[in-house]
């Protein structure tokens, strides 16, 4: 029993001692120049290790004013990978709309800093009115209002009014990737599409509606814009 307790100690010393003097094995140079800083820290031994790769405390800081896509993610910022987060700042601008889509590996968090925004949501189905019609979950939100997307429920933003809006989005995954409803839908062939759409959009017509389809993911709505007028500034 003593001896058998003495060596689990000594192996819980020897744990800790390798714990405190961790330092990352040298990766063959070569091997590191041809990885993304990402692929480092996910090819890490131990999470104590990554701190090694990531020196600077500026590597903990993502500045959105300097971001392309407004998404800090594990590929833009590193400093998240395998942390199971992400967060996102949505500029919209009068009269826009984010098109309807999913996220396939996160739940997000949505919150108005500024402006109006109503969303609309579709989280599975199966979830009903009380009259058995499918159910559609409508939100306004105001400043300091926040709603909740789940995990592959389909939804949308818009901004119908004369004036910008913001928003910050945070999502359940380093990496919650997005699918675009409506172009990926038409994406498939007319074999596909005209019996989804119950025969009634064939052949040219299905090109039209093709050819219609907003590909951003921000979007100006046209009737908006004509509304709002000279009062329209992004
Ligand atoms: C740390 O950041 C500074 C600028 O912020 C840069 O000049 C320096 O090269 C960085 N050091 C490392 C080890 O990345
Ligand atoms: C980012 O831009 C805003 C104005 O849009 C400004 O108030 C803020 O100081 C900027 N932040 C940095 C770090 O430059
Ligand atoms: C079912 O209920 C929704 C609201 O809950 C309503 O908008 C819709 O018109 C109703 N449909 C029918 C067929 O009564």
């Amino acid at each position: 029993m003593f001896s058998n307790s003495m060596i689990s100690l000594t192996t819980a010393v020897f744990a800790l001692s390798a714990l405190t003097t961790a330092a990352p094995r040298n990766m063959d140079e070569r091997t590191q120049s041809r990885l993304s800083l990402t692929e480092q820290l996910q090819l890490a031994d131990l999470t104590a290790e990554r701190y090694a790769l990531l020196p600077n405390d500026s590597d903990f800081v993502y500045d959105y004013n300097k971001s392309d896509t407004g998404l800090a993610d594990r590929k833009s910022f590193p400093a998240l990978e395998g942390l199971g987060g992400s967060l996102a700042i949505a500029d919209f601008p009068p009269c826009s709309m984010a098109a309807l889509h999913i996220h396939p590996r996160a739940t997000e968090i949505f919150l108005v800093v500024s402006g109006n925004i109503i969303t609309e949501m579709i989280p599975e189905a199966g979830v009903l009115t009380a009259n058995g019609t499918q159910r559609v979950i409508r939100t306004e939100l105001k400043p300091q209002q926040m709603t909740v997307f789940p995990q592959g429920a389909f939804h949308a933003q818009i901004n119908p009014y004369c004036e910008s809006a913001q928003a910050v989005a945070a999502f359940t995954s380093d990496n919650p990737g997005a699918g675009f409803v409506v172009p990926q839908t038409f994406a498939l062939t007319d074999e596909f599409v005209e019996p989804s759409f119950g025969g009634i959009i064939k052949g040219e017509d299905l090109e039209k509606v093709r050819h219609a389809i907003p590909q951003a993911v921000v979007f100006q709505m046209d009737e908006c814009v004509k509304k709002c007028g000279a009062h329209k500034k992004a």
